[in-house]
């Protein structure tokens, strides 16, 4: 069997081990998102639960799970008694309590009851998708929720004591001008959240926005894109919220711990539908599609779509991609006396052109990549992936 550690690996023992539980479920879609979701039914939900308790059967738990994530579609919108019930059935696959079990909620679906629920179950982290707090903005990624409903909920979620809450907002809305970003990042830090995650509009195939890309009624800005991230990681910075990804930033001690180990390449289980996994020398998806998923859990399969066996090369390739992402970085030296396959040659050739081009720094022995440098990791991951490309490797770097 492959060894499997992470990047930045405990002294001793194996990799952190993650569970990820795709709930398929949201009342509406909205116009910018690709997860795999359906709206839920009695019969479907009843199905779902059923299907993560046969595809637990299915894992060979050997060892305690560290970090929980329930993940979307939105699992906050369970009743209060499935979310027990799919709470049992994590907490039996856990073989002790985990250190942080977060969950997803949409601000329409928050109650005292579910999350009392979740409370009940030991869930640490609340994550609220927020997006943004203007009504024009809400309407333009086809949100449910109104600005009300979004106060009320995270007024809710505090209210029932959770360790950690996190605020979703995206920016880059087609509309929404600077000046409307830095009013919704101030009313979110003004909220005081332990965390907040600032994704930036992609416009996913097969999503409404999509559409009205290829119809020319919305269009990128990559300027102005650039403009949002500064303000952002600017702002949060100034108030407390540190950034530890180029999307994240947390108050000291609350840090997304499953996120983390997951960019550090550790391992994790992924049950429901879509949801992927890493772990036992292979990664690999259940297919995108409730049906065909219980099928598969019932035959006893899992994790078959884009199946790839972890090779050292691969974990060497995304511990540099995914530990670039992260402000921390990547420890080239540790990486490379762990992965000594990889073609370390054009990786330091690489950091030497992105250290001189101001992109990146190297301090402690580390490779952080640098403000400029964060607003290029689209194309920094990209000079990765040519720099492990067997074919165009001789010519890279
Ligand atoms: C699975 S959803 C979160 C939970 C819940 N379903 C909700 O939306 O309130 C995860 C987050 O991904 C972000 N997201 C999804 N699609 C995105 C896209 N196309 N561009 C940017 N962010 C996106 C949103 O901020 C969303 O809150
Ligand atoms: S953003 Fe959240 S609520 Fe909207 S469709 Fe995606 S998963 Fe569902």
């Amino acid at each position: 069997m492959l060894e499997l550690a992470p990047a930045q690996a405990k002294a001793q023992g194996p990799p952190a081990l993650g569970l990820y539980v795709h709930v398929p479920f949201c009342a509406s879609t909205c116009d910018y998102c690709a997860f795999y979701q359906t709206v839920p039914t009695a019969k479907t939900v009843h199905g779902f639960l059923a299907g993560v308790a046969r595809e637990a059967e299915l894992v060979a738990w050997n060892r305690p799970v560290d970090t929980v994530f329930w993940g979307g579609g939105t699992p906050g919108m369970l009743a209060p008694g499935a979310l027990a019930e799919l709470g049992g059935i994590v907490r039996r696959s856990c073989g002790g309590v985990p250190r942080e079990w977060s969950v997803e909620m949409a601000p329409a679906s928050v109650t005292p009851q579910r999350l009392a629920a979740l409370k009940d179950l030991g869930v640490t982290r609340i994550s609220l998708g927020v997006q943004s707090l203007q009504a024009p903005l809400l309407e333009a990624l086809g949100r449910r929720h109104t600005r009300e409903q979004a106060l009320r909920a995270y007024a809710r979620v505090r209210e029932a004591g959770f360790a950690s809450v996190n605020l979703d907002l995206i920016f880059a809305i087609p509309g929404q001008t600077l000046a409307a970003w830095q009013a919704d990042l101030g009313a979110a830090m003004e909220l005081q959240p332990d965390h907040l995650s600032t994704y930036c509009l992609t416009f996913e195939e097969d999503t409404a926005l999509f559409l009205k890309l290829s119809q020319g009624r919305v269009r990128p800005d990559a300027e102005a894109e650039a403009a949002f991230y500064t303000a952002a990681w600017e702002r949060l910075e100034a108030g407390g919220y540190a950034q530890y990804e180029i999307s994240n930033f947390a108050r000291a001690g609350h840090a997304c711990l499953h996120n983390l180990n997951t960019w550090r390449m550790a391992e994790w289980v992924g049950l429901g539908p879509s949801a992927a996994s890493q772990a036992a020398g292979w990664r690999g998806a259940n297919v995108a599609d409730l049906g065909r998923w219980r099928a598969d859990v019932a035959a006893g399969r899992r994790a078959r779509t884009e199946a790839v066996e972890l090779t050292p090369r691969l974990l060497a390739e995304d511990s540099l991609i995914f530990g670039l992402r992260m402000n921390e970085g990547v420890p080239l030296a540790g990486l490379r006396a762990r992965f000594p396959e990889a073609p370390w040659e054009r990786v330091e050739a690489l950091a030497a052109r992105l250290t001189g081009e101001g992109l990146a720094v190297i301090e402690a022995g580390r490779l952080r990549l640098t403000l400029r440098g964060r607003l290029v990791a689209d194309a920094v991951g990209g000079q990765i992936m040519e720099a492990f490309d067997e074919e165009s490797g001789a010519t890279a770097g």
